[in-house]
């Protein structure tokens, strides 16, 4: 059974982040740690109490493996199985056979690189990323690139942080197959116009592949309104297990597209010459699937569910807020970027300090947060800087982890001078 939120803001008055969202001893480790300022949620969710319940109890009283044995508890399994699968589906707004497990975000825009992009694209094909993209999302394509003899070309972004739409539509105009874009970038944490960008791709003849694994936690997701070809998110930054994530396909695509792994669990029939191949998502889904992870992500979807994005936005909100203000206290600091529109993502720069410099000093005050170049280079090199320190934000935080952070940046501040 879910169990009850700790929920504390009183929703008549607007969120200061004074308060958590979800009571920090909902997590064990924070909970077990008092002193852990943990601002590195981008990176990955700490895991609340639901989450390991759920993969313990699978584990000590439900293990069996799916769709292989006959008796009751593989049966079980699969059904739990199953279910989870419906459960991703219905955060998405998508149907159930639209749901591809995989491990991590990654391994899902991997399988759109073989699956579509091989069998689909030719040589001189031109491919967009864009320049907020995650290396999970470059670095496919310019293997598929690679393979095929297709282009590669970015959308640039403007002073802000935000993508330069009027350059976007001029890389439309030669007519490329795919588009593939952030939802949020990982590093500054600009929210980019997706209905915008995938309605222009269309006109223009693209299919679109979204990555959602920053933004999935932030704010609701619904495919048929966003009219995505394929969407990918990860459990580990959604509160859940790490290696697992899903891939979304539109049904009309993955009706056509090719597996990407053969193996046991993705067949109908094997013969030494010839297989027939599962119908739907199972066809890309060879192996032993990670079933446990994928049962405790379903929990953590339904411990998101409960939140609410609407409060999960507003407490983004008012965290930002609250770090934009003081963080500039910090003499010589400067947050990078100033998009119309962020998830709870800052990331900042410190003169004469390297991102590593800050990380491993708050480290050793108890403040977590990722320094360095965010597996997104090509952005930290139009941004003609190394790296940045980022701070993410959980449903955990308040804004007194706020404090501590910058108290700490002062005190190295002070070392350093
Ligand atoms: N993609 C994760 C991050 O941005 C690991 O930190």
């Amino acid at each position: 059974m879910p169990q009850p939120h700790n929920t504390l803001p009183d929703q008549t008055e607007p969120p200061t982040g004074d308060l958590p969202l979800v009571a920090r001893d909902r997590f064990p480790l924070l909970r077990d740690k008092p002193g852990l300022v943990y601002l590195d949620s981008a990176s990955s969710a700490q895991k609340p109490d639901c989450v390991i319940d759920r993969l313990t109890r699978f584990y000590t009283h439900e293990y069996a493996n799916i769709h292989r044995g006959l008796y009751p508890l593989s049966e079980d399994a699969s059904e739990a199985y199953d279910q989870a699968r419906g459960r991703v589906a219905r955060f998405l707004g998508a149907a159930k056979d639209e749901i591809i497990f995989t491990h991590n975000a990654t391994e899902a825009i991997n399988l759109v690189a073989h699956a579509y992009g091989d069998n689909n694209l030719r040589p001189g094909d031109l491919i967009l990323t864009s320049l907020l993209e995650h290396h999970a999302n470059i670095v496919p394509w310019q293997l598929l690139k690679d393979r095929h003899r297709l282009r590669l070309a970015a959308i640039a972004i403007d002073d802000a942080g935000d993508l330069d739409l009027a350059r976007y539509e001029m890389l439309l105009a030669r007519e490329p197959k795919l588009v593939c874009v952030t939802a949020a970038a990982n590093t500054i944490g600009t929210v980019t116009p997706l209905r915008e960008i995938i309605a222009m791709a269309h006109r223009a003849g693209a299919l679109v592949m979204v990555d959602a694994a920053q933004a999935a936690p932030h704010f609701r997701f619904d495919v048929r309104d966003l009219d995505c070809d394929f969407l990918a998110i990860t459990g580990h930054k959604l509160y859940g297990p790490d290696g697992i994530g899903a891939l979304y396909v539109k049904e009309t695509v993955l009706a056509d597209l090719p597996p990407f792994m053969g193996g046991g669990g993705m067949i109908r029939s094997v013969g030494i010459e010839h297989t027939d191949y599962a119908e739907g998502p199972r066809r890309f889904e060879a192996g032993t699937p990670a079933i446990g992870a994928a049962l405790a992500f379903a929990t953590a979807l339904d411990f998101i569910g409960e939140i609410g994005f609407a409060g999960i936005a507003a407490h983004d909100a008012a965290l930002a807020a609250y770090a934009s203000q003081r963080l500039p206290e910090i003499a010589g600091l400067r947050i990078i970027g100033a998009p119309r529109k962020r998830i709870g993502i800052l990331s900042f720069v410190m003169d004469g300090l390297h991102p590593h410099d800050i990380g491993t000093l708050l480290g050793e005050s108890g403040v977590c947060l990722r320094a360095g170049h965010h597996c997104a280079q090509p952005l930290m090199e139009h941004l003609g800087i190394t790296g940045t320190a980022r701070i993410s934000f959980g449903v955990h935080n308040t804004i007194h982890d706020v404090d501590r952070l910058v108290d700490s940046l002062a005190r190295v501040r002070q070392m350093l001078r």
